[in-house]
């Protein structure tokens, strides 16, 4: 069957000799770009979401790109503690054997018996199980750690592998209002798992030279996750992350994503700054950690687009 696709140009990588930090150095270009939103691409108004009276179903987010350090974890992490202050429930999948998710929340998951791995492998073991509250309200945590890279091979035997981590949550999608499912940095079997029982993707893509690189691989990717196991499966859309306004590279980077993904984009850019290291020490959000900060702020505007979808 031929399912309409939605079409996703792929921009080619940006040429490094035109695109040079030093031309920056006067502070000719440097005009003023707005704090947390589109440096005056076009102003969206973004909604205060409307409380919700009732929760459920969810809809599930798979937080996706095979390069790693381009900011899946801290969005996943934030994003989910911004809708959990705008009174959405929302569960947390750690889908990385890394742990960052679940160490970013103050979980030792190390330490921890029984997390997504027995969830994925082990019958009797129920998700109800496995979730940890956070210290956010009504933010919930599926931990992972390092056991979970066995069930990546374990998985390849089983009937229906691929469906794994849906069946595994679809008992308590009734409670959320969103799930979000942190990724690992590849495109295996465990970030199919993912795509396969989302509805919508969110690509965080860091505002440096190369990180287009790549994002033509995740594109075909999702097109064969369309075609085999997931018709529904859409971009929800594509979040500009690492973002640095004093330079002009990062501007240009962000631009060329604009002009590549057009109203894909999120209106709500990333900064880079040395604050979202800290919480990861934390253990917290920055929402909670650093309430009043860009970081806090640029992520409550995200979650706003995110309701607006
Ligand atoms: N906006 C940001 N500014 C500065 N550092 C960041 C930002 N977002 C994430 N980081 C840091 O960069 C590293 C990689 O981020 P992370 O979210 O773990 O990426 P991924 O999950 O894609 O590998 C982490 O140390 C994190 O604290
Ligand atoms: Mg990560």
């Amino acid at each position: 069957m031929d399912m309409p696709r939605p079409y996703v140009p792929v921009p080619e990588p940006l040429d490094r000799a035109d695109h040079d930090d030093r031309a920056d150095l006067d502070g000719e270009h440097d005009e003023p770009v707005h704090p947390t939103g589109s440096g005056g691409r076009h102003r969206l108004m973004v909604p205060e979401p409307a409380p919700l009276t009732e929760h459920g179903p969810a809809r599930i987010i798979a937080v996706a790109n095979q390069k790693g350090g381009v900011g899946k974890t801290t969005s996943t992490i934030n994003l989910g503690a911004a809708l959990a202050e705008y009174g959405r429930r929302v569960l947390l999948v750690d889908f990385d054997p890394q742990g960052a998710l679940s160490i970013g929340l103050g979980v030792q998951a190390h330490e921890l018996d029984t997390t997504v791995y027995n969830l994925l492998m082990e019958r009797g073991v129920e998700v109800d199980d496995v979730i940890k509250k956070t210290g956010v309200a009504g933010l919930d945590l599926l931990p992972s750690n390092i056991d979970l890279s066995a069930a990546e091979v374990q998985l390849v035997t089983e009937v229906g592998r691929e469906q794994a981590l849906g069946r595994a949550i679809k008992p308590v999608l009734d409670r959320y209002d969103v799930v979000l499912i942190d990724c690992q940095p590849s495109l295996g079997l465990l970030t199919i798992n993912a795509l396969a029982c989302a509805d919508q993707i969110l690509i965080p893509l860091a505002c440096e030279f190369f990180s287009l690189r790549g994002v033509a691989l995740l594109m075909d990717t999702i097109e064969k996750v369309q075609d085999r196991l997931n018709p529904d499966l859409t971009i929800l859309g594509i979040l500009a992350t690492m973002f640095d306004p004093r330079t002009l590279h990062t501007r240009e980077v962000r631009q060329r994503v604009i002009e590549a993904f057009g109203d894909l984009v999120f209106e709500a850019t990333i900064n880079r700054t040395v604050r979202f290291p800290e919480t990861t020490v934390a253990g917290e959000p920055i929402t909670t950690w650093a309430p009043q900060s860009n970081g806090a702020e640029a992520y409550r505007l995200l979650a706003r687009e995110v309701i607006a979808r």
